[in-house]
């Protein structure tokens, strides 16, 4: 009997221990893709960025001339942004040419749409890019620029051009084309677009007049030079 008991208990105790491991091993796992996810998408938004604007546009360090979303904005315009979501600035002699903007649509088919809007100064579209989406392959992907030429047609457009009843699909009598056989994609990425052209329109002081930001690191680097 005591052979039986302490047989039970040994099992018990190996089972706990191989739960343990395996949980912990799921939850590194998870950190790691997680991580690996969010340097995916940094990485495609920058190559976008680099599509939406050549490097004639800007002579700044684009990429570290940042600005975070936080509480100046009305972040409900630019939809469920990741945590690390940022809006990047381009100068020409310092002064701002354009800003790029992160957007995500809501409504796509299959997911959330991770978009950048590249808006000029005067509030006209430098271009847009899809960096994550999720939607199926031969129908809704037709947003990414190697797939199709679809993404491209927003450059130069703005809240007055087409005028604000005219940032819709066709179907919805709009401007933009849809997709045979996939409107819900290619709809739910116009009415993102329209949503980037309303927050530029509504921060445009913010956006092109504040001042540089300190990054956190650059900050606490400097901190630590003694600057
Ligand atoms: C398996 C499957 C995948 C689909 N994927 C998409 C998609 O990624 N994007 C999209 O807009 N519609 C997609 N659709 C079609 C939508 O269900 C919907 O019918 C369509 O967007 C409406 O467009 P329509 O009004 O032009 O028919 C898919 C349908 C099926 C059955």
């Amino acid at each position: 009997m005591r052979e039986i008991l302490l047989s039970i208990q040994r099992n018990a105790v190996g089972l706990v221990l191989f739960a343990i491991v395996t949980a912990g091993a799921i939850a590194v796992a998870q950190v790691f893709t997680a991580d690996r996810i969010e340097a995916n998408i940094r990485a495609a938004e920058a190559r976008a960025l680099n599509e939406i604007l050549p490097a004639s546009r800007y002579d700044n360090d684009l990429l570290n001339d940042t600005l975070a979303v936080d509480e100046r904005f009305n972040q409900q315009l630019l939809g469920p942004l990741h945590e690390n979501a940022r809006i990047f600035r381009a100068r020409k002699d310092g002064k701002i040419t354009a800003v790029i903007l992160p957007v995500v649509a809501p409504e796509g088919y299959t997911a959330n749409i991770d978009l950048i809007v590249g808006v000029n100064r005067d509030g006209s579209i430098a271009g847009v890019r899809v960096v994550a989406h999720k939607e199926t392959p031969g129908l809704g992907d037709k947003i990414e620029a190697r797939k199709s030429d679809w993404i491209t047609k927003f450059v130069g457009k703005s809240l007055s051009n087409p005028e604000q009843d005219l940032w819709a699909v066709k179907k919805d009598g709009g401007e933009f084309d849809q997709f045979t056989g996939a409107t819900i994609t290619p709809r739910a990425v116009v009415i993102a677009v329209k949503r980037a052209l309303m927050f530029f329109d509504m921060h445009k002081a913010t956006l092109l007049d504040s001042p540089q930001e300190v990054s956190f690191l650059d900050h606490h680097l400097g901190a630590a030079d003694g600057h």
